[in-house]
């Protein structure tokens, strides 16, 4: 690409909004002219008010930057990558839409609206074609787009090669989630180590629909939502990055464990999203060691961007069992919706 595209970050201080910093850091399409905060950042250099809590030191462009309020100037970017709290995502994102900002969101604002694509890019790059419906009928210049919840995110991916290969009946799926999916500075110290809390706010209630939007049909201007029937019961756990998730699942056509991991390692995405400059690579590993995946030694296969699967083997009660992980703030998070701008780019909604 000969001029980059200028993007902005919106609630670029936190959990989500650092990882998009880093990973946009030398980004070959999307530059950064912008990032946004609270009232409590507002007037004050990024790397004077951003407590970085990344792996990597913070890029030295980001420091300078002032930390703006949200507000859309579709002059100056084209495209926003929101980290935003829901509640504030609700009334901020609609406004760059309508200006002529795409919104590439992480927030769960969105995700139930009939003409807001929840998007894979290896899974469901079609649905994006909802955006013309949504800026028709709300009659906005851009739309908005988002990925799921951390923890639908790996699970869908894994499951989209088992339905496409076996078809799915039920799903049963316990999560262990780690404290960077609550955000920064998130749960206080006292409440996670030494310890295992056996709930997360709506965060099952996700679990159980967002994968079926993702996995449905895109009907006429809507998704049709997969019939499949989803559990869940979902763990914070005292780790820092990458959600770990134990899966039971009853097939149309019950495969063997073998049958199973070759679906999985076989899976190709569709065309359009397959050679993206965040594409995974692989899209699916299959580990066949009796222990893995582990959160901390595989949570950053292929750049953080890649599903891990492994201990595939028969359940008693459903037909087959394994474990799936993915990197919550990476592929569930800042990574996924960077790879949602880059689609937008190939299908040419967002122009070079
Ligand atoms: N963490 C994950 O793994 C994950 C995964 C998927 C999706 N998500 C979703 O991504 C979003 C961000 O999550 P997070 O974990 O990064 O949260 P977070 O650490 O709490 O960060 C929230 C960000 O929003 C900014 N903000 C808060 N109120 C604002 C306002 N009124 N105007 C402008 N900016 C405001 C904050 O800025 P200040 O620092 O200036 O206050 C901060 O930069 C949430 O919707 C979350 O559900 C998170």
């Amino acid at each position: 690409m000969e001029h980059k595209i200028p993007v902005t970050v919106l609630g670029a201080t936190g959990s989500v909004g650092q990882r998009f910093v880093q990973l946009l850091d030398g980004h070959p399409w999307f530059q950064v002219v912008s990032l946004t905060g609270s009232e409590r950042s507002e007037g004050r250099p990024y790397g004077e008010i951003c407590h970085w809590v990344m792996d990597e030191p913070m890029p030295g462009w980001a420091r300078e930057i002032p930390v703006t309020p949200s507000i859309p100037d579709p002059g100056e970017t084209r495209l926003a990558f929101s980290a935003l709290p829901a509640d504030t995502a609700r009334r901020i994102e609609p406004a760059f839409a309508e200006a002529g900002v795409w919104v590439c969101s992480n927030a769960s604002a969105f995700r139930r609206e009939a003409d807001v694509p929840i998007l894979l890019p290896e899974v469901n790059p079609g649905h994006v074609d909802l955006v013309e419906r949504q800026r028709r009928s709300r009659g906005w210049k851009a739309g908005i787009v988002t990925n799921p919840n951390c923890s639908s995110t790996g699970l869908t991916v894994a499951l989209k090669a088992l339905k496409d290969a076996f078809g799915l009946k039920k799903v049963f799926v316990v999560t262990l989630q780690a404290v960077s999916g609550a955000g920064y500075p998130g749960l206080p110290s006292m409440d996670i180590l030494d310890n295992v809390i056996p709930f997360i706010g709506g965060e099952e209630e996700k679990l159980e629909w967002e994968p079926r939007k993702m996995l449905g049909a895109l009907g006429d201007g809507q998704v049709e939502l997969d019939p499949v029937r989803i559990s869940a019961q979902v763990n914070r756990v005292p780790i820092t990055d990458g959600h770990l998730a134990s899966v039971a699942v009853e097939f149309a056509a019950p495969p063997t464990p073998e049958q199973a991991a070759n679906a999985l390692r076989d899976y190709t995405a569709p065309e359009v999203s397959r050679d993206l400059p965040s594409s995974p690579h692989p899209i699916l590993q299959v580990r066949s060691e009796p222990d893995r995946p582990q959160t901390r030694l595989d949570r950053r296969t292929g750049r953080g961007m890649t599903t891990v699967v492994g201990r595939i083997r028969p359940d008693t009660l459903l037909d087959l069992r394994m474990v799936v992980l993915s990197h919550n703030t990476i592929r569930g998070a800042a990574g996924g919706a960077v790879y949602n701008a880059e689609l937008l780019v190939r299908r040419g909604i967002v122009a070079e």
